[in-house]
Formats: C-alpha cells, sequence, structure tokens
C-alpha cells in the first residue's frame, strides 16, 4: 500500500555565593560540586520516600532530599550575574512572572529592572559561559535548596535554563502556603538530541501555536525543534529568491522571513535549535506548483489535498534543478542558523522518474542502476551545496546509502534497526519510529520506547552515535485547535525517555507526574485541556456539555491510520472539529478505572465494588443526555451509537460485579451472551473507540474461571 499513513503504521509496532573575587568563587563552587559527588542515583519508585512527592518530568539524574523546606514569601529575590539581553536574564523573568502567576504573590523585587546580587537576594543563579546551540553542549545543572538560599548552577546558561524550569516543578503546597522543598539536584541528559517535530506543511500552525508549544518544550527540557515545513500540501516558508514558492504554493498560509527570525529567536531563548526540514526529492508538489520546470514531468500541477505518497518528484537528471536548490539552499541556509539542515528523503515515489525517457537515459549514461541509485544522486548533489553552505545534512532513513560522508545523521522513523544498522557503519542517527504522537497512542507505549534499549548490540563507541530521538506531531488530522491535544502531555513522557537515565522507567510513577506536569503547560499557554469544553459546547450548541464530557473522558480516537479506513475520507479541507476530535489521544480516566478493576479483582472488596458500580451507573444514566444533545444536533449524531455501546458495558459490568460479589459462577448461557455483547462494543464507532473496555472484559473473564 502506498499510502504514507499506511506504510508508516506498518512499521510501528530525563554553597553561598556573594561573590566578591574569582578565587572565592572557584573555591565554593569546587565545594559544591564535591557535595554533590557523594550523591547516589536515585531510581524512581514507589518504595522511594519522599521522591513520590516531587513531580519533576523529565526526572533528574540524581536528586537528594535533605529535608526541610525553603517557604517563598513575598521577599523572594532572585539574583545573578547577566546581563537584559542574555538568555538566563529573560529566562528568570519568565520564571519569577509564572512563580508570581501561580502562588498570587506580589514579590517586592522589581525583577524586570535587573537582578543584581545583594544581601537582599535569596536564590542566586551561575553560569560559566554562553552555550552553543550545537549537539553535544553541556547543558547540566546543579540545584540546592536550603531553608534560607536557593542556588542553581551550570557550566552554561542552557543548563541554567533547565534548572530554571525543575525548581518550577517543585515547587510545593501546604496549608501555610508555598514552598520549595530542601534538596540537592544534580542533573544532565541522556541524549543530547530531544526533539519534537511540528509538520506545518499538511495544516498550517499560525506562529503562535510555534510559540506556545516551544514553550512548552522548553518546560520539558526538549531542545530541537524540527520544523516540516514544506510537503505536498503546503510550502509554508517565505522565499525572497523564489517567491512564487509560498505565493502559489501555500494558499497564502506561510511564515514571513521575519516570523521565522523571531521564533528561532525565541527558540534560542529557550536553548532550542530550529532544525527546518524541506522534504525532497518527493513530497514536494507545493514546490512544482510554483516551479513544474523543476519536475519529472512537464505539470502543470495542483496542491495536494488528499494525503498519502503522491508521484510529483524533482527532476534529479537535470542540472536546472541544481541551480534552483543552490539559490534556494543559500537563502535557507543564512535564515535558519542550526548547524543542520534536513532534506526529508522519504518515500520518494519513482513512478514519473520511469515515466520520464530523458531521466531514464540520465541513468543509463551515468550507469545508475535504479531508482534508489537515482536518489543516492540528488542527495549527493544537495549534500555538496548544503557542504558549499556550511551545514551537516540529516534526512529520513532512506537518505542511507553507501559512500555518504560520517558527519550526517539518519533519523530513523521505518524501525529501530535503521538506527542501529547506520551506526554499526559510524553515522550518527535519531529514533523516532515508536515516537509517532500523531497515531494516538498511550504515553506508556511511547515511554518504555527507548533509543538505546537495554539489550542494544552496540559497541560503547557505536552508543555515543545514538544522539537521540524527535517525537513527530505529523499535522493531518490535527489543526491549530487540536493539535496541543496531540502533543501534550503525551509528549512530556517522551522528553523523559530523552533525558533522564534510562532506569527511570516506573510506568505508573509517570502517569502520575504526567497529570501534574499537564496542568503546568498550560501556563504556557498550551491548551491541550481547555480547549476540549470549548469544542464540546460547539458541538452541543449549548452550555450542558457534561454528558458529553462524561463520554469525552473514556473515548478515544481510534489508534495508528484506523482514521483513514472508517469511511470518511480525510485531506486537508475536512473538517476536524467532530467529537473524536475533541477526545484525548489517551483516557486517564480509563486508566485509573482498569486500576480499580484489578484492585477488585484481588480483593473483592465491597468498597470497591461500589465504587466500580458508581462509574457503570453514571455511564449508564449519561446515555440519555447525549440522546437528548444529538436530537438538536446533527454533527453529535454519531456518538449515541458510542454512547450506547457504553450503556451495554456498564450493564455488563454492573452484573459482573454483582456475580463475583456473590462469588457464584455465571450461567454458560448468559456469559456467552455477554461476551457477544462485549465484542459488539468493542467496535469503533464515530472514529471512536471505549477505552474502559479492557477493564470490562477484566470482570467478564474473571467469571469464566
Ligand atoms: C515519514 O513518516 N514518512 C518520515
Amino acid at each position: 500500500m502506498l499510502s504514507s499513513e499506511i506504510s508508516k503504521a506498518g512499521f510501528f509496532p530525563g554553597a553561598r555565593f556573594f561573590v566578591k573575587s574569582r578565587v572565592y568563587y572557584s573555591v565554593i563552587l569546587a565545594l559544591f560540586m564535591f557535595s554533590f559527588s557523594s550523591i547516589l542515583p536515585v531510581s524512581l519508585r514507589a518504595d522511594q520516600p519522599g521522591a513520590l512527592n516531587l513531580n519533576l518530568m523529565p526526572y533528574p539524574a540524581r536528586v537528594n532530599l535533605t529535608g526541610g523546606e525553603f517557604r517563598l514569601t513575598e521577599k523572594f529575590y532572585v539574583g545573578g550575574h547577566v546581563k537584559p539581553d542574555h538568555r538566563v536574564f529573560k529566562a528568570a523573568c519568565r520564571f519569577m512572572s509564572r512563580l508570581a502567576a501561580r502562588t498570587g504573590l506580589f514579590f517586592e523585587q522589581d525583577y524586570l529592572a535587573g537582578q543584581p546580587v545583594n544581601d537582599q537576594t535569596v536564590f542566586l543563579y551561575h553560569f560559566e559561559r554562553p552555550g552553543q546551540l550545537v549537539p553535544g553542549e553541556d547543558e547540566s545543572y546543579l540545584l540546592e535548596i536550603n531553608p534560607e538560599k536557593i542556588e542553581l548552577k551550570a557550566k552554561t546558561d542552557l543548563g541554567l535554563l533547565h534548572g530554571l524550569e525543575t525548581l518550577l516543578q517543585v515547587l510545593s503546597a501546604d496549608s501555610a502556603g508555598y514552598y520549595f522543598p530542601c534538596l540537592q539536584i544534580e542533573d544532565s541528559p541522556r541524549f543530547t538530541w530531544r526533539g519534537l517535530l511540528i509538520d506545518s506543511s499538511r495544516h498550517f500552525m499560525p506562529v503562535e501555536v510555534i510559540k506556545r508549544n516551544l514553550l512548552a518544550m522548553s518546560a520539558v527540557k526538549l531542545n530541537v525543534l524540527h520544523w516540516h515545513l514544506s510537503d505536498d500540501q503546503g510550502f509554508r516558508v517565505e522565499s525572497k529568491s523564489f517567491p512564487r514558492l509560498h505565493q502559489l504554493g501555500s494558499d497564502g498560509l506561510y511564515y514571513r522571513q521575519a516570523e521565522i527570525i523571531d521564533i528561532i529567536q525565541l527558540a534560542s531563548d529557550l536553548g532550542i535549535r530550529v532544525v527546518p526540514e524541506f522534504d525532497l526529492p518527493g513530497h514536494s508538489t507545493s514546490w512544482l506548483v510554483a516551479y513544474p520546470e523543476y519536475g519529472s514531468l512537464p505539470g502543470p500541477y495542483q496542491l495536494e489535498r488528499k494525503f498519502g505518497v503522491s508521484s510529483p518528484v524533482f527532476n534529479p537528471a537535470e542540472e536546472k534543478t541544481y541551480k534552483f536548490f543552490d539559490r534556494f539552499l543559500k537563502e535557507m541556509t543564512f535564515l535558519f542558523p542550526d548547524p543542520y539542515f534536513h532534506l526529508g528523503g522519504d518515500e520518494v515515489e519513482p513512478k514519473h522518474w520511469k515515466e520520464n525517457p530523458e531521466i531514464q537515459k540520465f541513468m543509463k549514461k551515468n550507469k545508475i542502476s535504479d531508482e534508489a541509485g537515482l536518489q543516492a544522486y540528488f542527495n549527493r548533489r544537495l549534500l555538496q551545496l548544503l557542504t558549499k553552505y556550511h551545514k551537516k545534512m540529516i534526512g529520513w532513513d532512506e537518505i542511507y546509502q553507501p559512500g555518504l560522508p560520517k558527519n550526517i545523521v539518519i533519523q530513523s522513523w521505518r524501525g529501530q534497526q535503521a538506527l542501529v544498522d547506520g551506526a554499526k557503519k559510524g553515522y550518527q542517527g535519531i529514533l523516532s519510529n515508536g515516537y509517532y504522537i500523531d497515531l494516538v497512542e498511550s504515553a506508556e507505549r511511547h515511554y518504555l520506547n527507548d533509543p538505546l534499549p537495554s539489550d542494544s548490540l552496540l559497541t560503547p563507541e557505536e552508543k555515543k552515535l545514538i544522539l537521540g530521538g524527535e517525537a513527530t506531531m505529523w499535522a493531518e488530522l490535527v489543526t491549530p485547535e487540536t493539535v496541543d491535544s496531540r502533543l501534550w502531555p503525551r509528549s512530556a513522557a517522551i522528553a523523559e525517555r530523552f533525558w533522564s537515565p534510562k532506569e527511570i522507567r516506573d510506568v505508573d510513577d509517570m502517569y502520575k507526574r504526567l497529570r501534574i506536569i499537564s496542568l503546568s503547560l498550560e501556563e504556557n499557554g498550551i491548551n491541550h485541556l481547555k480547549n476540549q469544553p470549548m469544542m464540546l459546547r460547539r458541538l452541543a450548541q449549548s452550555y450542558e456539555i457534561g454528558g458529553l464530557e462524561v463520554l469525552a473522558r473514556v473515548a478515544e480516537p481510534v489508534k495508528g491510520y484506523a482514521r483513514h479506513s472508517q469511511g470518511k475520507t480525510y485531506n486537508s479541507l475536512a473538517p476536524l472539529t467532530r467529537f473524536v476530535d475533541a477526545c484525548f489521544p489517551e483516557s486517564l480516566e480509563a486508566r485509573d478505572f482498569r486500576q480499580k478493576v484489578e484492585k477488585f479483582i484481588g480483593n473483592r472488596d465491597l468498597r470497591q465494588a461500589e465504587e466500580i458500580k458508581g462509574c457503570f451507573r453514571l455511564w449508564q444514566e449519561n446515555h440519555q443526555k447525549i440522546v437528548r444533545l444529538a436530537n438538536f444536533s446533527p454533527i453529535l449524531k454519531e456518538t449515541v451509537p458510542l454512547s450506547a455501546s457504553l450503556l451495554t458495558l456498564s450493564q455488563i459490568g454492573v452484573e459482573a460485579v454483582d456475580l463475583l460479589m456473590k462469588g457464584k459462577p455465571a450461567e454458560p448461557s448468559w456469559l456467552e451472551e455477554k461476551f457477544k455483547q462485549l465484542e459488539e462494543a468493542r467496535k469503533s464507532v464515530a472514529e471512536c473507540q471505549l477505552a474502559i473496555w479492557p477493564g470490562v472484559k477484566a470482570l467478564l473473564d474473571c467469571l469464566k474461571k
């Protein structure tokens, strides 16, 4: 099957220093470092007293709870030796305003006017040098919270930014007010490349979407925005050398260069690299709409509305193609300062190459035996251009061909094996397979996927070539309204996989912390939570959306690429405003329910039984509300059978709990009938599935025994 969606599906399977002199400072720093050397790594488990109360994500490399607390008051003075245009100064200002917003405290310090260190300073930060936004840069930090003072130190300002986020995450509260628990944290990332891909082509993502997501990324220590800027459906960058690209290739939806510069500046302030991707030579219809003369067939071409792999492809056999890219890359490599430049390279459909006799002649003349060889030729030519413009190339795993220089990075999307194979041959790589958040899988699934699994057969030297990974937010089925809810909070779990020691893998604990992080992401303007009720109000055309909220809390969109095979044909104009779009990728309520069921199965406790039956009653009674809403809102009609399935599951569930409590075996005919109903209720409806289904099945299974 040639749709990219389907083919992707097939592979889917983290001292004090009132310094007067440099000497004084060095001594203090040495002592501070020494005190950390005795801290042992903390693996986060329920038997770790205190650790469970730290809602940190990604969890730091080393944490030592020292007891007591630093009480936050309005006399919270922050100070550091930085100038107002430093990253850290801006970060400290953001930190203070977030702290004020969260606590309602009216801080005495005018932190926007500057943060000199003086006798009042209780939170003091220091870094040694500005960090470079390049892979391998030092991002470590040391945080020490004592009852009277907080100190944060880092080698680079990038590390300091991470420390500020950690400090915000440990802010705690009790009836007496807000406080920071006393602790020492020594932290540094496991991987240097911790990315998030945002696809601005399939659906355009306005500047504010990118900006708020940069803030969220920095909150969880992600440090690379991989910006997918061109594809069949849209070319999204203003080009001054080839203006028809954005004029004809974008439906008017593109980023002006001034906006891009602004976004790169914000990213830099947040310690985030911006790696642009121009996907070539396939996935390129939008370019060829504007400049058909570089295509493999004469055209004309039209902007692609459908998703998947389409046939338009650049002509690699013509010199004029490389003249075009020379000018184009000269402009774009100047606009994007990152040392890496992504040329895509995935899913090249060779149909047009085969249909063009000149291209076939060119291949024969140059002894290029197949289309993969032709793509390799194209890549080598583009790599020469990138090298001329002092960039290193990154591409999807299809770009790998023998003979490519060793400074390229291969991004593995088709499987872990490509990453391993690349590393065995000496290539650096990053992993995206298993981090396709557009597939609306559980956070757990992504969390347990590791760029370097414990059973990896790579040598220590080869392991160093695995730079990290990237979550991918492909945008076929998201809009600016829904993208945050697909990105967050699950990307925070992925961020932890990229940052934290590999031993930190306790799934239940991850979920516990994820809920808290999810709340704090709203502070960065992420609207993953707040858009749901808004969307439900629009669907219901009513303020009374309680029933819809109950249903949405236990429903999930169908997984993987299944939405493309449920009857509707999605394209870039399709409405993404239905009930399924308002549902979160993962129902945390269903996860809780499943745990309740498991507990009940274990203990047959009456209270537990009543709690579970309480859930079932709520879902049963909900059905009439959905029916009533759908009577006045045709767009909600499709949710009625979904709600009816929830009713069925609840009826089965109540009966099953009662039987289990009575300790009586179920009649075989009753069981047979219930399993039939259960299977029926498993079917997806309105592109949704009921996430509580496994919990109900577990109850019935119990009666079989
Ligand atoms: C990809 O998902 N085609 C890189």
